[in-house]
């Protein structure tokens, strides 16, 4: 039967062309959506990983805001020549706190997913307020205003409240508190504690003092402290390679 369907059976038939359409778009839709519903099991538990700290989280928004996406990767490939120049390949729990998520795929600049800890904080400063002062070939934009700008912190907890309807585990209560503590452990945990957002935050820009000033809260103090954290929560040197099959 099937010899007999010709091509041109398909073309010269608008019922039966709009039938197959259907039939490949359905057997398309199902192959994206279905792996939705399996998400939990899929997405392992890596320990190490946890949401970000409310400055953190501000800066992840100064990310997205600027559109450092729109140059950026953070998704180190499985393949050799990737993980000699960015490091280990990205775990998908890496990313499991991420709303939306960095992926990404267009790589004008380099991939992002480890940058943590490579370069000082002093170095992230004056790069993102003028590039090529520090790589004179560089093409990525000036962002003098993160350092001039103060940081708009006054909704951190609604911005907390918004990414916990998507699960990540900010809390709210004293049992959810001492869920964390399970999970993360205090110091962690009390981050994580949304009545407690905007001190935490604060306290974190003073001693980490990412922007090289302490008398107040910059743009750049945020955005440095989450390009500081990308890639560094998983211990790889802890972890055999052996033991990630099973995430792969
Ligand atoms: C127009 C594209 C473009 C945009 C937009 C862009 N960058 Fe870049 N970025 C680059 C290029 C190209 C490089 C490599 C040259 C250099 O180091 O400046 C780079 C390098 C970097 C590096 C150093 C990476 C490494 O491993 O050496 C960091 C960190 C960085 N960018 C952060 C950012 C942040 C944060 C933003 C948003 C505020 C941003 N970039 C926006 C193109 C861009």
């Amino acid at each position: 039967m099937l010899k007999n369907l010709k091509h041109e059976i398909l073309e010269t038939n608008v019922g039966v062309l709009l039938v197959g359409t259907m039939i490949a778009i359905s057997i398309g839709g199902l192959v994206e959506i279905a792996p939705l519903f399996l998400i939990k099991d899929t997405v392992e538990n890596v320990d190490g990983v946890r949401p970000y700290t409310p400055l953190e989280l501000r800066g992840r928004d100064i990310y997205v805001r600027e559109g450092c996406y729109l140059c950026h990767s953070q998704m180190i490939r499985p393949f050799r020549d990737e993980q000699l120049r960015y490091g280990h390949y990205s775990l998908a729990a890496e990313s499991k706190y991420d709303h939306p998520f960095q992926w990404g795929s267009k790589r004008t600049g380099p991939d992002l997913a480890r940058v943590g800890g490579k370069y000082s904080n002093e170095w992230h400063v004056q790069h993102l307020t003028a590039p090529r002062s520090v790589v004179p070939e560089s093409v990525m934009p000036n962002y003098p205003w993160l350092l001039t700008t103060p940081l708009d912190y006054s909704d951190v907890e609604d911005r907390m409240r918004a990414l916990r309807t998507t699960g990540v585990p900010y809390s709210t209560s004293q049992e959810e508190y001492q869920k964390n503590v399970k999970a993360f452990g205090e110091a962690t945990a009390k981050m994580l504690d949304i009545s407690h957002a905007q001190q935490n935050l604060i306290a974190q820009a003073e001693s980490g003092n990412y922007d090289g000033d302490r008398s107040s809260i910059s743009e750049m103090d945020a955005l440095v402290a989450y390009l500081q954290v990308l890639g560094t929560m998983v211990d790889f040197s802890k972890i055999k390679p052996e033991d990630l099959v099973k995430y792969r």
